[in-house]
């Protein structure tokens, strides 16, 4: 089945093809002839995922999916959260933004440095409806960053499961345990229960 990404981040294409398949054919927003930004104004996760999907679905007219995801961190009352790819300003680079957040956890131990990473993911159906989900993956802030794989805040993520942070993780075990991973695993199994005509 065919499926249009709406997402102009080429890591998350990346990894929701290979979570998905064999199953669904995940083709970009620009195979799919769609070429928009759309404005993420919502204050939460699911709404900004509904906006994206239903916007692009009805461009291209295809069962269209969209997430918009984010890291929350507990003792920074749950920032980044929505604003996470702005955070300090989109073109910003990452190693700025992690010893950023490091800093701002100086005085945080122990359990007061938890994290998790959300992501909600909504498909709109042409026709129909759109469905949502969102899941979360638990982690840690650690004091300093680690490793090259994944990208954004995974050199500061600690995952208790592996005892390494997210970026030094295949991407086979980060789909497992990712928000991600976990998210769009669901959706696969909510898209083989629906009957298309
Ligand atoms: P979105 O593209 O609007 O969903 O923004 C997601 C942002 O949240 C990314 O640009 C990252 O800053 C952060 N983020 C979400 N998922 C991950 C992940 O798996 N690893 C690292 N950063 C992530």
């Amino acid at each position: 089945m065919k499926v249009v990404f709406a997402t102009k981040n080429k890591d998350k294409l990346k990894e929701v093809r290979e979570i998905l398949a064999p199953d669904f054919e995940v083709i970009s927003m620009t195979e799919a002839g769609v070429d928009i930004d759309v404005e993420e104004d919502g204050t939460t996760f699911e709404e900004n995922a509904i906006k994206k999907a239903e916007t692009v679905m009805k461009l291209c007219g295809e069962i269209t999916i969209a997430d918009d995801s984010g890291l929350e961190v507990d003792f920074l009352n749950g920032e980044p959260g929505v604003y996470s790819s702005r955070y300090m300003g989109e073109d910003t680079p990452y190693t700025i933004k992690n010893q950023a957040i490091i800093d701002r956890l100086k005085d945080a131990r122990g359990s007061q440095r938890s994290a998790r990473y959300t992501c909600a993911v909504a498909v709109a159906l042409p026709g129909k409806y759109t469905l949502i989900v969102q899941e979360s993956c638990e982690g840690e802030i650690t004091k300093e960053p680690k490793g090259d794989n994944g990208f954004g805040y995974d050199p500061i993520f600690y995952v208790q499961r592996y005892k390494k942070t997210m970026a030094e993780l295949t991407m086979e075990q980060k789909n497992k345990i990712s928000h991600r991973g976990k998210a769009f695993r669901a959706v696969a199994e909510r898209l083989r229960s629906i009957e298309f005509e």
